[in-house]
């Protein structure tokens, strides 16, 4: 009896340790999210992970608009160790899926209903060839205005800007008052966030779609696309000397601390805004940028889930995805994150005045056709085309070409 007992708490004590280094499940997930919006937002999914029992290892790779992320990405691919889940956007997806990198979730996606519940434009990029590889966190949108309210009282702006004429006014107004008008970081996607919205202004939908979904040369070299160039041409002289490279959290900061009247800035910027304490419609404006109002140009997060082996790595992915796909997570996510549920079904009454006008517009662009990819965050055209935009818009607003010798790249651009 002695000699088993003895035995026993042998064996416990000699399994005890090991048992306690036995990895739980666990998901890598490698992401862009690291500004303090961001990861308040992230925080809420791992947490909800953690209280499921499946540990978090964090990969996050600076750099908004996630080019450095997806850098990263190549690097950890061709080493033969993909991380479970990876932050990408549109096309990017796609062409991970082609290259047969990503997971199959068609059953997981089957039990839960995805298709019923996940707005097409969206499964346009979660699914490839039929195949559910990706789950969408959320549906942010780059054509908005984030303005400091006591910055535009000082400066004697007292109404809304409505055109881009008016728009164009005010920001002269804040900057005459001493402040910077327009809070910009000269990074190229930084400037073709911007872009996507002038377009939308300058051409309307219609013109966005022949010119940059079409490539059609015409449209890309019309005087319209010149009118285009010539706006950016007008922000650019309203933005402050130290602008370029600077961080767009750091350029939200600006006008967080009222040091700059406006960003033109995707949704995500009210992350920043919500993470320091300021309360929409009090201490902030948000507003589609003045001309745009019923457009929305749209790009979503998803997480691509990539092949992983191991029946405890894949349990531990498919829990991810449902953790994603829940509702009530996508309700607090996006809440914290500034966007907009990627399920029809999530109710809008926990969502700031923000974030209720962001999925009234969501749902009234998709209703008369007026939603758009974003050129900017891949939902327009593949990475490649996207960089080669990305190029003419960056030497544009830095002044190496002018409008027209722009209107011309662009049109060589879309060529290649
Ligand atoms: C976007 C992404 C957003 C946001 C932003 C800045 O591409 O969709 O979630 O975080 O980059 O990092």
């Amino acid at each position: 009896m002695k000699k088993t007992t003895l035995a026993l708490a042998l064996a416990a004590w000699v399994s005890l340790p090991a048992l306690a280094q036995q990895p739980a499940q666990q998901v890598e997930v490698l992401h862009w999210w690291t500004s303090g919006g961001e990861a308040a937002a992230l925080k809420v999914l791992k947490s909800n992970l953690e209280k499921d029992g499946i540990g978090w290892k964090d990969s996050p790779i600076a750099g908004g608009g996630g080019e450095q992320a997806m850098t990263a990405l190549r690097a950890r691919v061709s080493a033969g160790i993909p991380p479970t889940a990876v932050q990408m956007l549109g096309f990017d997806i796609q062409d991970w899926a082609k290259d047969g990198r990503l997971a199959n979730l068609n059953d997981l996606a089957a039990k839960e209903g995805w298709d019923a519940v996940v707005p097409a434009p969206l499964q346009r990029f979660s699914k490839h060839a039929g195949q559910w590889v990706a789950v969408p966190v959320n549906i942010h949108s780059t054509n908005w205005v984030w303005a400091n309210k006591e910055v535009l009282a000082k400066a004697g702006v007292t109404a809304e800007p409505k055109t881009w004429d008016e728009f164009i006014a005010a920001a002269e107004s804040v900057q005459k008052a001493g402040f910077i008008a327009l809070a910009h970081g000269g990074q190229p996607w930084q400037e073709a966030t911007i872009f996507d919205g002038v377009v939308l202004a300058t051409g309307g939908v219609d013109f966005y779609r022949k010119a940059f979904i079409e490539l059609d040369p015409a449209a890309l070299a019309s005087p319209t696309m010149e009118k285009v160039f010539h706006r950016m041409s007008q922000l650019r002289k309203l933005v402050d000397k130290d602008f370029s490279g600077r961080d767009w959290n750091v350029a939200s900061g600006m006008v967080i601390s009222g040091k700059a009247g406006f960003q033109i800035m995707g949704d995500w910027a009210k992350g920043e805004f919500l993470n320091a304490k300021k309360v929409p419609g009090k201490d902030f404006a948000c507003f589609r940028l003045p001309g745009t109002q019923g457009m929305v140009s749209f790009n979503s997060d998803q997480f691509a889930m990539f092949l992983v082996k191991g029946a405890d790595k894949v349990a531990a992915q498919q829990k991810l995805a449902a953790a994603i796909m829940d509702k009530g997570f996508q309700s607090a996510f996006n809440v914290v994150k500034g966007s907009v549920p990627a399920r029809t079904d999530v109710s809008d009454k926990d969502f700031d005045d923000c974030g209720k006008k962001g999925i009234k517009d969501l749902a009234e662009a998709a209703r008369k056709n007026t939603l758009v990819g974003s050129i900017a965050h891949g939902h327009a055209v593949p990475a490649s085309l996207k960089n080669a935009f990305y190029d003419v818009i960056t030497r544009h607003f830095n002044g190496q070409i002018d409008d027209k010798k722009a209107v011309a790249a662009m049109v060589a651009a879309a060529r290649q």
